[in-house]
């Protein structure tokens, strides 16, 4: 069936698809009533111009693969001589291609070892619903930490970032980029956990690459006096990249590239998405678009432009980080050796349009090239708000754990700022003791924030002492050994939050125990005591 269509003619079916569709969506753009008119149609235009672009894009792969077929097919008939039990099609084909090509170079040029595994370019793992056709993807690769992992946080804030016509609209692809199966399964495990419903709504999906994908990584050449180390990262990153380009590329019209350590601003994607058919309806050239002054971070490039990308990281990837290779390859598409650097970064500009404020953030301190602590900022980005205040009933506020600067509990409590603790240690205590008992209808406890996620509560419980000794009825409660009632406890996304039993009566004393040792330190950037007014 592939062979029986020429080339040609399967160029003439889809022109004749393409004019069909054309006008059909024209007509009815014109004949909705609620458009803002000329604008709305435009914009439409444009979109359907980008999605023309990626037809185009996935006709050219086919025939690719036809022209491969081709040679590999003629090349086993000229073995056997014998053309004449193809029909006349297959045969024009054949003999118009054969023998007279010259050899395109491939990516195995570069990376010959992918050869030596025919599932080498296979994701050793994907989870997917298969959702194409979307806007946006957005790539997260994610590699594992020495200290602490961002990835769930990050995930979270993207899907809490975009309402649902705008999740409809994207895919989340999240890399993960190492090989060693234990770690793959154990995130892939958290991911199937936090983001159950994501996956199967096709939002999110997660792959892993191969091992036969990476190269030897103890041989490669230490380039830019750089140590064997950071050559082995900054190779991998850009390795990295390209798989998941690669596997994000059919998917939609924009990409783009993020990383597990960020936080962005609510409705990122339709602001992103604007911006571009804004540039692609006025016709003004671009090549990125880049959201965030930070590394690699919030860079959007069109679908159909990522082999641009894909084959320069292949040929450099041993050579430079994966930041400058974007440098240089929009240098050498826009700059003059006869001019000066003046006009050069000029003319990158045009090609490179920066945005601001910036819509990305890292939250990181810790970058995962061990013992490279990162505190790179967007100053772009603007402040965020790193506690909500809430109004509490009267209490006398207590912690055990030491607190940083000004940031005591009373003050969260009273909703001034955070509470931020330093390292608290098994026994800990926080204590909220009421100034009259009171019926608690619900209670928020909020640890970490934005700029410290993973200073979270782990292993804490939420326990209430009712200002009447329980009787016998109540035997289904969990009872502390001092008389407290364990009500809840902190979830992995560092979340307290439920009801109070009325049953339990009137409650004298709130308080948080924690039961582990931790790594870092605590923040609870949101308290909630909300009383029951029903008496
Ligand atoms: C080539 O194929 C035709 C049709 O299948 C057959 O009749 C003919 O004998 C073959 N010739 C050779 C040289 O194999
Ligand atoms: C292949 O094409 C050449 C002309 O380009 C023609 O002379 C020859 O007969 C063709 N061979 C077959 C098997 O169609
Ligand atoms: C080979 O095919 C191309 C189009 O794909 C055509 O223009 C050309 O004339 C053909 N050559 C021969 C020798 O048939
Ligand atoms: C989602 O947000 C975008 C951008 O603000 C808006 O255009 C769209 O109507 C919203 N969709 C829903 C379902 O709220
Ligand atoms: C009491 O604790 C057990 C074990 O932790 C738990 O399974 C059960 O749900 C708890 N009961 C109540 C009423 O919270
Ligand atoms: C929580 O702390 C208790 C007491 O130290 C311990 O037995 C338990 O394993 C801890 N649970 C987690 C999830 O760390």
């Amino acid at each position: 069936m592939g062979l029986s269509l020429s080339p040609l003619r399967r160029r003439h079916v889809l022109f004749g698809l393409i004019l069909i569709f054309l006008p059909c969506t024209v007509f009815i753009l014109i004949s909705t009533p609620d458009m803002t008119g000329e604008e709305a149609l435009v914009e439409r235009l444009a979109e359907l111009q980008l999605r023309l672009q990626h037809l185009d894009a996935m006709y050219r792969a086919r025939e690719e693969d036809v022209q491969v077929l081709s040679h590999h097919l003629s090349q086993l008939l000229s073995d056997s001589g014998n053309l004449t039990s193809l029909s006349a099609e297959a045969r024009y084909l054949l003999n118009n291609t054969s023998g007279r090509l010259l050899r395109l170079p491939s990516a195995y040029h570069f990376l010959p070892h992918l050869l030596l595994s025919p599932s080498s370019l296979r994701p050793a793992l994907a989870l997917s619903k298969g959702r194409t056709g979307v806007s946006t993807i957005l790539g997260v690769p994610t590699v594992k930490r020495e200290v602490q992992s961002y990835l769930l946080s990050t995930v979270r804030n993207l899907i809490e970032s975009m309402n649902k016509s705008e999740q409809d609209d994207t895919v989340i692809v999240v890399l993960i980029a190492e090989t060693e199966e234990e770690y793959v399964y154990s995130v892939v495990n958290d991911i199937k956990i936090h983001f159950e419903y994501e996956l199967n709504s096709g939002l999110v999906e997660v792959i892993a690459p191969p091992a036969s994908y990476y190269p030897e990584m103890a041989r490669l050449r230490t380039t830019l006096g750089d140590s064997p180390e950071r050559v082995r990262w900054r190779t991998k990153q850009n390795l990295d990249f390209a798989f998941l380009m690669m596997y994000a590329q059919p998917k939609g019209m924009f990409y783009v590239q993020l990383e597990d350590d960020i936080l962005a601003k609510p409705h990122f994607v339709t602001t992103m998405k604007t911006v571009a058919l804004e540039r692609i309806t006025n016709k003004k050239p671009w090549f990125v678009l880049d959201f965030c002054q930070l590394g690699f971070i919030g860079k959007m490039f069109r679908c159909v432009e990522l082999p641009w990308l894909i084959q320069f990281f292949f040929m450099f990837y041993n050579d430079k980080p994966v930041d400058w290779l974007l440098d240089h390859l929009i240098h050498t598409k826009s700059c003059s050796l006869d001019k000066d650097t003046k006009h050069c970064k000029k003319a990158k500009e045009e090609l490179w349009i920066h945005y601001k404020p910036s819509l990305f953030q890292h939250i990181g301190t810790h970058s995962s090239l061990k013992g490279k602590v990162q505190k790179l900022k967007d100053k772009q980005f603007g402040k965020v708000r790193l506690f909500v205040p809430h109004a509490n009933p009267d209490a006398i506020v207590e912690s055990e754990i030491k607190c940083y600067k000004q940031h005591t509990l009373k003050r969260a409590y009273l909703g001034e700022t955070f509470f931020w603790g330093l390292v608290p240690t098994p026994g800990d205590r926080l204590t909220f003791s009421f100034s009259r008992p009171l019926y608690i209808k619900r209670y928020v406890f909020r640890s970490g924030n934005v700029e410290h996620p993973s200073d979270r509560f782990y292993n804490t419980t939420v326990e209430v002492l009712p200002s009447v000794s329980p009787t016998a009825n109540y035997e289904s409660f969990n009872y502390t050994s001092d008389g407290f009632v364990i009500i809840g406890k902190f979830d992995n996304m560092g979340l307290a939050d439920g009801p109070v039993d009325r049953k339990l009566g009137p409650i004298k004393e709130l308080r948080l125990v924690v039961h582990s040792e931790s790594d870092n330190w605590a923040i609870l950037s949101e308290i909630l005591i909300e009383p029951d007014v029903k008496r």
